[in-house]
Protein backbone atom coordinates (compact mmCIF):
# COMPACT_ATOMS: atom_id res chain seq x y z
CA UNK A 1 0.00 0.00 0.00
CA UNK A 2 1.52 3.55 -0.76
CA UNK A 3 0.16 6.94 0.81
CA UNK A 4 -2.90 8.15 -0.17
CA UNK A 5 -2.30 11.25 1.38
CA UNK A 6 1.30 12.55 0.63
CA UNK A 7 1.85 15.77 2.56
CA UNK A 8 5.36 16.20 0.82
CA UNK A 9 3.57 17.36 -2.39
CA UNK A 10 2.67 20.69 -0.92
CA UNK A 11 6.04 21.48 -0.33
CA UNK A 12 7.80 19.76 -3.51
CA UNK A 13 8.79 23.47 -5.04
CA UNK A 14 9.59 26.52 -4.19
CA UNK A 15 5.92 28.08 -6.34
CA UNK A 16 3.58 25.24 -4.52
CA UNK A 17 5.57 26.55 -1.03
CA UNK A 18 4.74 30.55 -2.11
CA UNK A 19 0.91 29.05 -2.93
CA UNK A 20 0.80 27.71 0.44
CA UNK A 21 2.03 29.59 2.71
CA UNK A 22 0.00 30.67 5.82
CA UNK A 23 2.30 33.40 7.35
CA UNK A 24 4.28 36.76 6.04
CA UNK A 25 6.06 39.02 7.88
CA UNK A 26 5.94 42.52 5.79
CA UNK A 27 7.31 45.95 6.25
CA UNK A 28 3.85 46.87 7.36
CA UNK A 29 4.57 44.53 11.01
CA UNK A 30 6.87 46.59 12.42
CA UNK A 31 7.56 48.99 15.40
CA UNK A 32 11.27 50.09 14.97
CA UNK A 33 12.61 51.15 18.72
CA UNK A 34 15.01 54.08 18.52
CA UNK A 35 17.74 55.41 21.36
CA UNK A 36 17.97 58.53 21.28
CA UNK A 37 20.76 60.99 23.16
CA UNK A 38 21.51 64.76 24.02
CA UNK A 39 24.12 66.05 21.65
CA UNK A 40 24.82 66.70 17.85
CA UNK A 41 26.63 64.43 15.75
CA UNK A 42 26.25 61.23 17.69
CA UNK A 43 25.45 58.16 16.30
CA UNK A 44 27.29 55.57 18.71
CA UNK A 45 26.98 52.12 18.80
CA UNK A 46 25.73 49.89 21.78
CA UNK A 47 28.45 47.64 22.86
CA UNK A 48 26.23 44.84 22.93
CA UNK A 49 23.89 45.56 20.52
CA UNK A 50 26.16 45.20 17.27
CA UNK A 51 24.88 47.67 14.27
CA UNK A 52 22.54 49.26 16.25
CA UNK A 53 22.95 53.28 17.42
CA UNK A 54 22.05 55.64 19.89
CA UNK A 55 21.74 58.54 18.09
CA UNK A 56 21.49 62.88 18.76
CA UNK A 57 18.41 64.47 17.07
CA UNK A 58 20.38 65.54 13.84
CA UNK A 59 20.75 61.94 13.07
CA UNK A 60 17.06 60.91 14.51
CA UNK A 61 15.64 62.93 11.81
CA UNK A 62 18.03 60.95 8.97
CA UNK A 63 17.25 57.79 10.72
CA UNK A 64 13.46 58.41 10.54
CA UNK A 65 13.51 59.15 6.60
CA UNK A 66 15.74 56.81 6.16
CA UNK A 67 13.30 54.28 7.70
CA UNK A 68 10.26 55.95 6.04
CA UNK A 69 12.00 55.43 2.42
CA UNK A 70 12.17 51.90 3.36
CA UNK A 71 9.04 51.41 3.69
CA UNK A 72 8.90 51.10 7.74
CA UNK A 73 5.71 53.10 9.37
CA UNK A 74 6.17 53.08 12.87
CA UNK A 75 8.40 54.00 15.72
CA UNK A 76 9.19 53.23 19.56
CA UNK A 77 10.78 56.08 20.93
CA UNK A 78 13.13 55.92 23.98
CA UNK A 79 15.94 58.52 25.42
CA UNK A 80 19.08 57.99 27.40
CA UNK A 81 18.55 60.69 30.24
CA UNK A 82 22.23 62.17 31.72
CA UNK A 83 22.72 60.92 35.06
CA UNK A 84 22.63 64.79 36.82
CA UNK A 85 18.97 64.87 35.40
CA UNK A 86 17.77 61.79 37.44
CA UNK A 87 16.02 61.62 40.43
CA UNK A 88 13.58 59.36 42.82
CA UNK A 89 10.78 61.06 41.06
CA UNK A 90 11.29 60.92 37.47
CA UNK A 91 10.59 64.60 37.78
CA UNK A 92 12.87 65.32 33.99
CA UNK A 93 10.21 63.17 32.36
CA UNK A 94 7.85 65.96 32.79
CA UNK A 95 9.80 68.37 31.18
CA UNK A 96 7.97 70.07 28.08
CA UNK A 97 11.42 70.46 26.59
CA UNK A 98 12.73 67.43 27.78
CA UNK A 99 15.05 65.33 25.01
CA UNK A 100 11.77 62.49 24.71
CA UNK A 101 9.37 65.83 24.01
CA UNK A 102 12.42 67.42 21.38
CA UNK A 103 12.95 63.62 19.66
CA UNK A 104 9.01 63.71 19.30
CA UNK A 105 8.99 66.43 17.49
CA UNK A 106 12.00 66.22 15.00
CA UNK A 107 10.55 62.75 14.18
CA UNK A 108 7.34 64.40 13.54
CA UNK A 109 8.70 67.06 11.49
CA UNK A 110 11.10 64.75 9.33
CA UNK A 111 8.18 62.76 8.51
CA UNK A 112 4.46 63.71 9.81
CA UNK A 113 3.15 60.15 8.71
CA UNK A 114 5.45 58.51 10.70
CA UNK A 115 3.53 56.93 13.53
CA UNK A 116 5.06 57.64 17.56
CA UNK A 117 5.05 55.38 19.81
CA UNK A 118 6.77 56.59 22.96
CA UNK A 119 8.31 54.49 26.02
CA UNK A 120 6.20 55.65 29.47
CA UNK A 121 8.55 54.47 32.66
CA UNK A 122 10.40 55.86 34.69
CA UNK A 123 13.66 54.00 34.27
CA UNK A 124 15.67 56.16 32.12
CA UNK A 125 15.09 59.08 34.71
CA UNK A 126 15.47 57.30 37.90
CA UNK A 127 18.54 57.65 39.53
CA UNK A 128 17.52 54.45 40.92
CA UNK A 129 17.17 52.17 37.83
CA UNK A 130 13.42 51.41 38.66
CA UNK A 131 9.80 52.26 36.68
CA UNK A 132 8.77 53.74 39.90
CA UNK A 133 9.35 55.98 42.29
CA UNK A 134 11.03 54.30 45.42
CA UNK A 135 10.33 54.81 48.90
CA UNK A 136 11.34 52.36 52.38
CA UNK A 137 12.81 49.45 49.79
CA UNK A 138 8.96 49.32 47.24
CA UNK A 139 8.14 50.73 44.60
CA UNK A 140 5.05 53.17 44.97
CA UNK A 141 2.23 52.19 42.91
CA UNK A 142 -0.22 54.97 42.93
CA UNK A 143 1.86 57.62 43.17
CA UNK A 144 3.71 56.28 39.91
CA UNK A 145 0.83 55.90 37.98
CA UNK A 146 -0.06 59.29 38.71
CA UNK A 147 3.58 60.44 37.20
CA UNK A 148 3.34 58.62 34.37
CA UNK A 149 -0.25 59.98 33.35
CA UNK A 150 1.43 63.49 33.59
CA UNK A 151 4.26 62.22 31.51
CA UNK A 152 1.97 60.23 28.88
CA UNK A 153 -0.21 63.76 28.55
CA UNK A 154 3.51 65.44 28.36
CA UNK A 155 4.37 63.10 25.21
CA UNK A 156 0.84 63.99 23.79
CA UNK A 157 1.12 67.29 23.69
CA UNK A 158 4.23 67.06 21.76
CA UNK A 159 2.98 65.18 19.29
CA UNK A 160 2.96 61.54 20.36
CA UNK A 161 0.55 59.33 18.25
CA UNK A 162 0.20 56.22 21.36
CA UNK A 163 1.71 56.15 24.65
CA UNK A 164 3.35 52.81 25.40
CA UNK A 165 3.53 52.24 29.43
CA UNK A 166 5.92 49.91 30.14
CA UNK A 167 6.41 50.09 33.82
CA UNK A 168 3.44 47.52 34.83
CA UNK A 169 1.78 49.39 37.76
CA UNK A 170 -1.36 48.30 38.50
CA UNK A 171 -4.33 50.46 37.38
CA UNK A 172 -1.95 52.55 35.52
CA UNK A 173 -3.27 52.32 32.06
CA UNK A 174 -7.16 53.42 33.43
CA UNK A 175 -5.13 56.30 35.09
CA UNK A 176 -3.53 57.26 31.92
CA UNK A 177 -6.64 57.21 29.85
CA UNK A 178 -8.22 59.54 32.25
CA UNK A 179 -5.50 61.90 32.51
CA UNK A 180 -5.60 61.82 28.44
CA UNK A 181 -9.06 62.32 28.17
CA UNK A 182 -9.07 65.33 30.44
CA UNK A 183 -6.79 66.85 28.71
CA UNK A 184 -8.12 66.70 25.16
CA UNK A 185 -6.19 63.74 23.93
CA UNK A 186 -9.24 61.33 23.13
CA UNK A 187 -7.25 60.22 19.76
CA UNK A 188 -4.23 59.59 21.48
CA UNK A 189 -3.44 55.59 21.93
CA UNK A 190 -2.15 53.38 24.35
CA UNK A 191 -0.41 50.35 23.88
CA UNK A 192 -0.30 48.97 26.53
CA UNK A 193 2.56 46.33 28.13
CA UNK A 194 0.71 44.26 29.75
CA UNK A 195 2.31 40.37 29.67
CA UNK A 196 5.65 42.00 30.96
CA UNK A 197 7.65 39.57 32.44
CA UNK A 198 10.63 40.37 34.50
CA UNK A 199 13.33 38.82 32.44
CA UNK A 200 17.31 38.84 31.86
CA UNK A 201 16.84 39.71 28.28
CA UNK A 202 16.91 43.42 28.61
CA UNK A 203 20.41 43.69 29.76
CA UNK A 204 21.78 45.12 26.84
CA UNK A 205 18.53 47.34 26.26
CA UNK A 206 20.01 48.57 30.04
CA UNK A 207 23.25 48.94 29.05
CA UNK A 208 22.23 50.92 25.90
CA UNK A 209 20.05 53.21 28.42
CA UNK A 210 22.61 53.08 31.47
CA UNK A 211 19.20 52.07 33.33
CA UNK A 212 19.67 49.09 35.06
CA UNK A 213 18.60 49.11 39.06
CA UNK A 214 21.51 50.57 41.05
CA UNK A 215 23.12 48.81 43.87
CA UNK A 216 22.18 50.05 46.79
CA UNK A 217 21.16 49.24 50.71
CA UNK A 218 17.01 49.76 50.21
CA UNK A 219 16.79 49.75 46.95
CA UNK A 220 15.15 46.74 45.32
CA UNK A 221 18.06 44.88 43.00
CA UNK A 222 15.76 43.79 40.53
CA UNK A 223 11.97 44.34 39.28
CA UNK A 224 10.38 41.59 40.11
CA UNK A 225 8.20 42.74 42.59
CA UNK A 226 6.17 44.53 39.22
CA UNK A 227 7.33 42.89 36.12
CA UNK A 228 5.96 39.20 36.10
CA UNK A 229 7.18 35.81 36.98
CA UNK A 230 8.19 33.70 33.94
CA UNK A 231 6.91 30.95 35.40
CA UNK A 232 3.41 32.39 34.95
CA UNK A 233 0.78 32.08 32.08
CA UNK A 234 -2.91 32.66 33.87
CA UNK A 235 -1.59 36.07 34.79
CA UNK A 236 -1.11 36.98 31.52
CA UNK A 237 -3.90 36.56 30.59
CA UNK A 238 -5.48 38.80 33.70
CA UNK A 239 -2.98 41.03 33.18
CA UNK A 240 -4.03 41.85 29.62
CA UNK A 241 -7.60 41.47 30.02
CA UNK A 242 -7.62 44.01 32.82
CA UNK A 243 -5.66 46.48 30.56
CA UNK A 244 -8.17 45.97 27.98
CA UNK A 245 -10.85 46.68 30.51
CA UNK A 246 -9.02 49.96 31.14
CA UNK A 247 -8.84 51.32 28.19
CA UNK A 248 -5.41 49.37 26.15
CA UNK A 249 -6.21 50.10 22.34
CA UNK A 250 -3.44 47.54 21.82
CA UNK A 251 -1.50 44.77 24.61
CA UNK A 252 1.94 43.15 24.04
CA UNK A 253 3.97 40.29 25.50
CA UNK A 254 7.43 40.76 26.31
CA UNK A 255 9.93 39.36 25.64
CA UNK A 256 9.51 36.91 22.63
CA UNK A 257 10.55 34.26 21.34
CA UNK A 258 10.54 32.29 24.95
CA UNK A 259 6.93 33.13 25.09
CA UNK A 260 5.61 32.93 22.06
CA UNK A 261 2.90 30.59 24.09
CA UNK A 262 1.66 33.22 26.04
CA UNK A 263 1.18 35.27 22.49
CA UNK A 264 -1.15 32.21 21.11
CA UNK A 265 -2.97 32.36 24.49
CA UNK A 266 -3.65 35.96 24.62
CA UNK A 267 -3.92 35.89 20.56
CA UNK A 268 -7.26 33.25 21.23
CA UNK A 269 -8.32 35.19 24.19
CA UNK A 270 -8.62 39.46 23.16
CA UNK A 271 -9.68 40.77 19.77
CA UNK A 272 -7.83 43.81 20.18
CA UNK A 273 -3.94 43.88 18.10
CA UNK A 274 -1.51 41.67 20.37
CA UNK A 275 1.90 43.15 19.92
CA UNK A 276 5.21 41.61 20.79
CA UNK A 277 8.73 42.69 21.73
CA UNK A 278 11.84 40.89 20.55
CA UNK A 279 14.23 42.33 22.71
CA UNK A 280 17.57 43.71 23.13
CA UNK A 281 18.56 40.07 24.39
CA UNK A 282 17.43 37.89 21.21
CA UNK A 283 19.28 40.65 19.19
CA UNK A 284 22.34 40.43 20.70
CA UNK A 285 22.02 36.31 20.91
CA UNK A 286 21.78 36.10 17.33
CA UNK A 287 24.30 39.16 16.51
CA UNK A 288 26.75 37.34 19.17
CA UNK A 289 26.13 33.66 17.56
CA UNK A 290 26.14 34.93 13.51
CA UNK A 291 29.80 36.59 14.37
CA UNK A 292 30.77 33.61 15.47
CA UNK A 293 30.17 31.78 12.53
CA UNK A 294 28.25 29.63 14.17
CA UNK A 295 24.40 30.73 13.02
CA UNK A 296 23.15 31.96 9.68
CA UNK A 297 22.03 35.81 10.37
CA UNK A 298 19.40 36.21 8.16
CA UNK A 299 18.01 32.25 7.88
CA UNK A 300 17.40 32.50 11.74
CA UNK A 301 16.34 36.03 11.66
CA UNK A 302 13.46 35.13 9.00
CA UNK A 303 12.75 32.11 11.11
CA UNK A 304 12.63 34.19 14.35
CA UNK A 305 10.23 36.79 12.98
CA UNK A 306 7.79 34.52 11.17
CA UNK A 307 7.58 32.10 14.46
CA UNK A 308 6.45 35.65 15.98
CA UNK A 309 3.59 36.59 13.50
CA UNK A 310 2.63 32.78 13.62
CA UNK A 311 2.16 32.77 17.27
CA UNK A 312 -0.25 35.69 16.62
CA UNK A 313 1.80 38.83 16.59
CA UNK A 314 0.21 41.85 14.89
CA UNK A 315 2.58 44.18 15.48
CA UNK A 316 6.29 43.22 16.10
CA UNK A 317 8.99 45.27 17.90
CA UNK A 318 11.93 44.87 16.57
CA UNK A 319 15.57 45.36 16.26
CA UNK A 320 16.01 43.63 13.22
CA UNK A 321 13.46 45.73 11.12
CA UNK A 322 16.17 47.45 8.71
CA UNK A 323 17.60 43.31 8.44
CA UNK A 324 14.47 42.11 7.30
CA UNK A 325 14.09 45.01 4.69
CA UNK A 326 17.97 44.11 3.89
CA UNK A 327 16.99 40.54 2.84
CA UNK A 328 14.11 41.54 1.14
CA UNK A 329 15.97 43.28 -1.31
C1 LIG B 1 11.68 50.17 30.40
C2 LIG B 1 11.83 49.20 29.30
C3 LIG B 1 12.70 48.10 29.24
C4 LIG B 1 12.57 47.57 27.96
C5 LIG B 1 11.62 48.32 27.29
N1 LIG B 1 11.16 49.32 28.15
C6 LIG B 1 13.67 47.58 30.23
C7 LIG B 1 13.22 47.09 31.52
O1 LIG B 1 12.03 46.92 31.79
O2 LIG B 1 14.10 46.90 32.36
C8 LIG B 1 13.39 46.42 27.43
C9 LIG B 1 13.54 46.36 25.94
C10 LIG B 1 14.63 45.47 25.45
O3 LIG B 1 15.29 44.74 26.20
O4 LIG B 1 14.83 45.50 24.23
N2 LIG B 1 10.68 50.00 31.30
Amino acid sequence: MFPLIRNRRLRSSESIRRLVRETIVTPDDFLVPLFVVEGKDIKEEIPSMPNYFRMSLDNLEKETKELWQMGLCAVLLFVKVPDNLKDNKGTEALNPDGLMQRAIKTVKNACPEMLIMTDVALDPYSSYGHDGIVAEGQILNDETSEVLAEMSVSHAQAGADFVTPSDMMDGRILTIREALEDEGFQNTGIMSYSAKYASAFYGPFRDALDSAPVDIANVPKDKKTYQMDFANRFEAIRETQMDIDEGADVVMVKPGLAYLDIVREIKNEVDVPVAVYQVSGEYAMLKAAAEKGWLDHDSVMLEQLIAIKRAGANIIASYFAKDFIRILG
